[in-house]
């Protein structure tokens, strides 16, 4: 369900949309507002189906072999899920963290930092994290309009396994992730907590 604030975003993205098509952006070439709001829609249904599939993935693996045996599901599996969804949409599909563990994958650009900062403040005001999203609407080229989408990705009582207090992580697996992420600063994480987010962007006009 859409909370009010969610739709008003939503909304704006819309008209954003709608007045970019009538004042003269639009040529013939440009999908028409149905198939705008059709792209919105799918692009929605891309990010659930992002955190879906990490997350069934995750589970499966920690019940499998621990938290020792996840993190190469977390290392290799989580870029491929994006992966494949990226090439089967025709959208790019990433994962972003509030602190990176990954700093060349995982950190926010400046539009991510900005959506970061927006689930931040929705949270804190009470809001759940599966009513928010934040979506914008940039005019990239002469023709090119992009649709960038968001959803925050909030920290399970699981994770901590990973990403939480240095009493929450065992030995082990604190010796591996300091390996692997010689710059890791994803920990120290409470349930609860905003840890990153999902982005899909896309092209509006091919
Ligand atoms: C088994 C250890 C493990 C568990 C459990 C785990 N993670 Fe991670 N997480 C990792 C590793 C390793 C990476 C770095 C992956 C990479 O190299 O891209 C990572 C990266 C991430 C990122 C990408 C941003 C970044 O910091 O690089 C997000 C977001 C994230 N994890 C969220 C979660 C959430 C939410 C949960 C619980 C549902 C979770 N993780 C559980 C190990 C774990």
């Amino acid at each position: 369900m859409l909370s009010q604030k969610n739709t008003v975003t939503v909304n704006a993205a819309k008209a954003l949309l709608t007045v970019m098509l009538i004042s003269g952006f639009a040529v013939k070439a440009q999908p028409g507002p149905a198939r705008n709001e059709s792209a919105m829609q799918e692009t929605r249904d891309i990010g659930a189906a992002m955190l879906k599939e990490l997350s069934q993935t995750l589970q499966a693996a920690m019940a499998d072999g621990g938290p020792l045996n996840a993190i190469g599901v977390c290392k290799t599996k989580a870029p491929e899920i994006a992966m494949t969804l990226s090439m089967k949409n025709q959208v790019q599909v990433y994962r972003v963290g509030t602190r990176a563990r990954n700093q060349d994958m995982g950190t926010p650009n400046e539009w991510q930092t900005k959506a970061l900062e927006k689930f931040q403040s929705r949270l804190a005001a009470g809001d759940k994290a599966y009513d928010i999203e934040y979506v914008e609407v940039i005019k990239t080229g002469a023709y090119d309009l992009e649709l960038r989408y968001a959803k925050p990705i909030v920290l399970q009582p699981m994770c901590t396994a990973c990403h939480g207090t240095p009493e929450q992580i065992s030995p082990e697996v604190k010796d591996k992730l300091a390996k692997l992420y010689p710059n890791d600063k994803a920990v120290n994480y409470k349930p609860g907590e905003l840890r990153g987010a999902v982005i899909v962007t896309r092209l509006l006009s091919h």
